[in-house]
């Protein structure tokens, strides 16, 4: 795979790890309960520190980040949605990482999406919790 396909890659990585910062900064402005509220907010803040270690990459690489990003369902007043829909994006994303990881040939990247993946895994541990908490 050569550096241009590698940087489109990262790109879409990098647009699922801008629109979690966006959702989950929102949830944690919007969710009442103080718990949950931080916790998102932490998770909002490792999604942008994604960003970073994704742009790092793409522009060591000669691309540049793209901040496109797709439509964002803000609409999550239910904290038991929120929490469903965060533990879905949680699992696409490490589905996409996974897919990625398979398709990059490179060790750096590599190195850098499996650090993701642990952490994106983390995440979706902790949602579950509080979820499993709220029942
Ligand atoms: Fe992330
Ligand atoms: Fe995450």
């Amino acid at each position: 795979m050569d550096n241009l396909e590698v940087i489109k890659l990262l790109n879409l990585d990098f647009k699922g790890e801008l629109e979690a910062t966006m959702l989950y900064t929102y949830n944690a402005f919007i969710i009442d309960d103080c718990e949950i509220s931080r916790l998102i907010e932490g998770a909002a803040a490792d999604e942008m520190r994604h960003m970073w270690w994704l742009a790092d990459l793409i522009t060591k690489r000669g691309g540049r980040p793209s901040m496109e990003h797709g439509k964002i369902e803000y609409m999550e007043e239910d904290v038991k949605e929120a929490l469903r829909v965060q533990i879905q994006k949680e699992t696409e994303g490490i589905r996409k990482y996974e897919k990625h990881v398979k398709l990059i040939d490179d060790e750096e990247v590599v190195g850098v999406l499996r650090h993701i993946i642990d952490e994106e895994k983390r995440h979706r541990k902790e949602f579950k919790e509080k979820l499993e908490k709220l029942k």
